[in-house]
Formats: structure tokens, C-alpha cells, sequence
């Protein structure tokens, strides 16, 4: 049975149009990212190659994978080793003047607040007093060459930056400040700073 607003709208035909239109509007709203039967506009967040929950072709990405094996990423790959294999790693940054001042600026940008301008920790940057008022175990540590990192080889100090110092150590995150790197700067970027740090005196 048709109740009587509805019967009301058949009846009066000048009402016909604006039921139309929130017929149609209603049937858009159902329409949710990617369920278009016919992607009539390309757009980027229509991507042909990957739609969440779309159950993976066979043979197109490997097992366990949710995007397509030819993907890349933006914010840096996992480090796929552990502290003990990172330590046996050298600097892939070249040893000149420019890599350095690019590391410099990244230091300037990510890490001084904490480690102070001149990288010298405790509390030479602004943020240094507050972590110890906030509870964190230590004060920002010295990062030139006279601080612990300088007897660490390299391969140890870009694990400690990528992972933090919680990750890298396996100690309480709750209590080690220090924060991981890792989806925040390219791996390069990541061993530039580590060649700007040795420069340090
Ligand atoms: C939020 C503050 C903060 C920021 C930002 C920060 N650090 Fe740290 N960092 C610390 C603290 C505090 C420690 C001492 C370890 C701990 O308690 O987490 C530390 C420790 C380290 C260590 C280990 C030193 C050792 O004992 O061997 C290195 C290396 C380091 N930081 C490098 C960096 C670099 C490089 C950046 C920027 C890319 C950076 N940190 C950004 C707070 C910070």
C-alpha cells in the first residue's frame, strides 16, 4: 500500500521533479569509494591497480601482500635487518661537503629541538628540560664526538634513528624518548644526518 503523502505526490505532477531529484540523490549517497560498476570519471582514488578489500588476483601479488608487488613506497621501506646485521652496515651517503650540509639541514629540522642546535643534548635544545618534567628517563643525548654515539660505528646509530632508541635496544617505549625515523625520513636522508653527525667535533 502507497501511503497517502506519497499518493498525494503522484497526484500533484509539479511535485514529480523534486521527487525525482531526492530519489536520485538518495541513490548517490549509496554509492561508497570504489563501487562504481563504471569508473565514468578517472580519478586517482579510483586506482585501477588496487581497491581496499579486493580480493587479490591469483598470481599478481605476492602471498600475504594487500598492494601490488610493483608499489612503491613513499615514506621508506622497513628495515628489513636487526641491530646486530645493522651494525655491519657502511654509510651508502658520499663523503663530501654537500651531503653534509644536507644532513646538517635535516638535523636542523628533525632533531635540534630535542638535541639542541649545536647537538650537544641535555638541554641545549628547547625541548630537553621538558622531556625530563614529562618523566622520560634521560635528557637528549650528546650526538658529536664526545658523546656515547661516537663509539658506536655507524651502521648502530642509523639503527637508533630509524628504530628509536626503545626499537633499537628493545627497551620500554614508555619510558626512552628517542623516536623512530623510520616513516619519517628516506633511508638516504636518514645516513646523510649520520654524516653530518660525524663531522662533528
Ligand atoms: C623528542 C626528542 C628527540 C628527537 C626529536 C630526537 N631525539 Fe635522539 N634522543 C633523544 C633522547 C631523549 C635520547 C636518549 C635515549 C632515550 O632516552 O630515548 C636520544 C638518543 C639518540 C641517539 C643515541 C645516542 C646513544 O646513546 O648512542 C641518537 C644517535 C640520536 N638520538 C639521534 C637523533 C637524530 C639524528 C634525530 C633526528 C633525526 C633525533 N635523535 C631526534 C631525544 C630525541
Amino acid at each position: 500500500m502507497v501511503p497517502p503523502s506519497l499518493r498525494a505526490i503522484f497526484r500533484n505532477k509539479r511535485a514529480w521533479p523534486l521527487a525525482l531529484a531526492m530519489a536520485l540523490a538518495f541513490a548517490l549517497a549509496g554509492c561508497s569509494r570504489g563501487s562504481y560498476p563504471l569508473d565514468f570519471f578517472s580519478e586517482m582514488h579510483y586506482n585501477q591497480s588496487y581497491k581496499a578489500q579486493e580480493p587479490q588476483a591469483a598470481g599478481e601479488l605476492p602471498r600475504g601482500s594487500s598492494a601490488p608487488s610493483d608499489s612503491v613506497p613513499v615514506t621508506g621501506r622497513g628495515l628489513p635487518y636487526d641491530l646486530a646485521q645493522a651494525r655491519a652496515l657502511a654509510n651508502p651517503a658520499p663523503s663530501d661537503a654537500a651531503t653534509i650540509a644536507q644532513g646538517a639541514y635535516l638535523f636542523k629540522v628533525n632533531c635540534a629541538m630535542c638535541h639542541g642546535a649545536d647537538a650537544k643534548g641535555g638541554s641545549s635544545g628547547p625541548l630537553g628540560p621538558r622531556l625530563t618534567a614529562a618523566g622520560y628517563l634521560n635528557p637528549p643525548a650528546d650526538l658529536t664526538g664526545t658523546g656515547p654515539a661516537a663509539k658506536k660505528v655507524d651502521g648502530e646509530v642509523f639503527f637508533v634513528i630509524s628504530k628509536g632508541y626503545a626499537g633499537a635496544y628493545g627497551l620500554p617505549a614508555g619510558s626512552f624518548v628517542m623516536p623512530p625515523f623510520e616513516k619519517l625520513m628516506s633511508e638516504e636522508s636518514r645516513w646523510e644526518v649520520v654524516r653530518y653527525l660525524r663531522s662533528l667535533p
